[in-house]
């Protein structure tokens, strides 16, 4: 039986399946389908220093071979996180993986100062979020804000910290680099790709936000694209997302480099879909096989 056991930055996961950000909530709603003792690591959804209401609805629409969502960062705050979520998550054999919003590099720095005394095992730095005017993206198109607000929260954190990156950019590279000379621990990409939806028989367009961001199957080639080239030019180890539905998507990001995967749109879709990922996975170590992970992270021929 191959092991599907990963180390990423000094931190050890039983194997490289993770939620997305985002599109699990705190577990809790998937707890009815998905053993969380058989996931990696479970994501949550970003958490920033108070309570956000997100934008107005509708807010999700689907689209061929995916979805768009203008949700804006909803959620209770980090307290509320701290009090109800961490608990919920401590009682599986999991790591449990914040991801942190913020409208200024301020934000940012208390959330992560605030889970630095918590059982949080990594923090994920989201400079990606293409749904809000202040914060979000703004800070993950620009290499300077970049590596900025990385080298900032660095200082507050005592968990490795992940930067999560956009795909609305034209060079991913350079903005890989800046979270790499910020002193990120870790890479993820990619965060949804900016789109829109119209209504015809409305005239309108589908979101009430007019544009939202686009996951799913539908951006997966952009996806294990830009985990290729940044896998190839900076050292730091990678989690990558985008449309993976199935083993076989899964393995084609660690081919493409990465050292773990997250899977986000599929759970709307299939909520065991972390299951069948790790499933499929295992099945194609088997297959070929392989023993350890390592044998074809990056290994492409
Ligand atoms: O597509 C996204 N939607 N990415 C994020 O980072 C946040 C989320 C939201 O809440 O808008």
């Amino acid at each position: 039986k191959p092991s599907l056991k990963i180390n990423i930055a000094g931190v050890e996961f039983k194997n490289p399946v993770m939620t997305a950000s985002g599109t699990f909530g705190s577990g809790r709603e998937y707890g009815e389908f998905v053993d969380l003792n058989k996931l990696g690591a479970v994501v949550v959804k970003g958490v920033s220093s108070v309570a956000w209401k997100g934008n107005p609805t509708p807010r999700v629409a689907e689209t061929y071979g995916g979805m768009l969502n203008s949700v804006g960062l909803q959620n209770p705050g980090v307290e509320e996180f701290v009090k109800k979520d961490i608990p919920f998550l401590k009682q599986y054999d999991t790591k449990i993986i914040v991801n942190i919003a913020g409208k200024t590099v301020e934000e940012y720095c208390a959330v992560a100062e605030r889970l630095s005394s918590e059982a949080v095992d990594m923090i994920e730095l989201n400079i990606s979020c293409p749904n809000v005017k202040e914060g979000g993206v703004c800070f993950g198109t620009d290499s300077q804000m970049a590596e900025y607000v990385t080298r900032e929260v660095k200082k507050y954190t005592k968990q490795p910290l992940i930067v999560k990156l956009s795909p609305n950019v034209t060079d991913i590279v350079e903005i890989a680099k800046a979270a790499e000379a910020g002193g990120a621990d870790v890479l993820s990409l990619i965060n949804t790709l900016t789109g829109m939806a119209i209504d015809i028989h409305k005239r309108k367009p589908v979101l009430a936000n007019i544009v939202g961001g686009l996951s799913g199957p539908a951006i997966k080639p952009v996806a294990v694209r830009m985990v290729y080239q940044v896998a190839h030019a900076v050292k730091l180890p990678i989690i990558g997302m985008g449309g993976i539905m199935l083993g076989e998507d899964a393995i084609e990001f660690i081919l493409a480099g990465a050292t773990a995967i997250a899977v986000g749109t599929a759970n709307f879709m299939n909520p065991r879909a972390t299951i069948d990922v790790l499933e499929g996975m295992e099945g194609y170590m088997k297959q070929y096989g392989y023993q350890e992970m390592k044998e074809i992270r990056g290994k492409l021929l």
